[in-house]
């Protein structure tokens, strides 16, 4: 699909990988509809990118919040081509904490609410939009670009429950593509690895230092454009289907 005249939703666009998503395809000559729960943050990349972006405020684990911003996407741009689900959060704790407390249960399910069935009902409703797309080359109607991370691979202690949300968003990329592909729509997922966002604003600067070094080459942390210039080419190379691409430097974390 060509990113130029496209209209692209971003979930989690007002700040960090979604953020840079959301410059490059606007650079690229898209449209995008910003979904996230920052307003302020939303705002601002309003006032940025100008009249090619607008911003939404939804929260991906409210379905009826979420159909109602694909309603406002629908009003305003006229219809999606692009979905990136980069929405997430990532609270960490141990299974059993050292003052041997257990992990907060409320908080697991939060964790696989937003970032898990969240993503998978923005999935669903989108591709119902998507669907009624005309074809374009090849007969594509819409591509999808799920972020997970390679905590989904070698999760760190304290991230259970952010792993088994990210585990279950590289398990669902192969069955989606699967179920979507009559439809014309493709879905890859990129598994980032440490990645310079405001998720690592508050670490030191020692922190990041000793991060950037887990990379096998380039030494240095992912940044958002790095991750849009992958939403990009998943974009544009229609061969790309049903697959998890690691954006990660070589990096393979360790328990901690
Ligand atoms: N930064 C990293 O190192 C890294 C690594 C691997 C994966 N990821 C993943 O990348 C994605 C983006 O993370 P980021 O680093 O850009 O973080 P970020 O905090 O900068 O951006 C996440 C955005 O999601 C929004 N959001 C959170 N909950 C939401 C909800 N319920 N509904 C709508 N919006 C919501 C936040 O308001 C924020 O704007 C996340 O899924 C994260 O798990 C990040």
């Amino acid at each position: 699909m060509k990113v130029t005249g496209s209209i692209a939703m971003v979930t989690g666009g007002a700040s960090g990988l979604g953020a840079g998503a959301a410059r490059r395809l606007v650079a690229g000559g898209a449209e995008v509809v910003l979904v996230d729960l920052n307003e302020d943050a939303g705002r601002a990349m309003e006032s940025e990118l100008g009249s090619a972006v607008s911003f939404v405020r939804g929260d991906v684990s409210d379905t009826d919040s979420i159909a109602a911003a694909i309603d406002t996407a629908l009003d305003e741009r006229g219809g999606i081509g692009i979905l990136v689900n980069a929405a997430g959060i990532a609270p960490a704790a141990r299974v059993i904490s050292r003052d041997g407390a257990l992990f907060d249960l409320e908080l697991f399910r939060k964790v696989i609410s937003i970032n898990l069935i969240g993503m998978f009902d923005v999935i669903r409703r989108v591709a119902a939009v998507m669907a009624q797309n005309p074809p374009g080359d090849d007969g594509e109607k819409g591509v999808i670009v799920n972020v997970a991370s390679i905590a989904a691979f070698e999760g760190q202690i304290g991230q259970a429950a952010y792993s088994a949300s990210k585990g279950g968003v590289v398990g669902m990329t192969l069955p989606i593509a699967r179920d979507l592909a009559s439809l014309g729509i493709r879905v890859v997922t990129i598994a980032p690895g440490i990645m310079d966002t405001p998720l690592l604003a508050d670490a030191p600067d020692e922190l990041k230092d000793a991060l950037a070094g887990l990379q096998l080459f380039p030494r240095r942390l992912g940044t958002p454009d790095d991750f849009a210039r992958l939403v990009e080419a998943i974009v544009t190379i229609p061969m790309l289907n049903g697959e998890v691409i690691r954006l990660d430097a070589g990096a393979r974390m360790p328990p901690r």
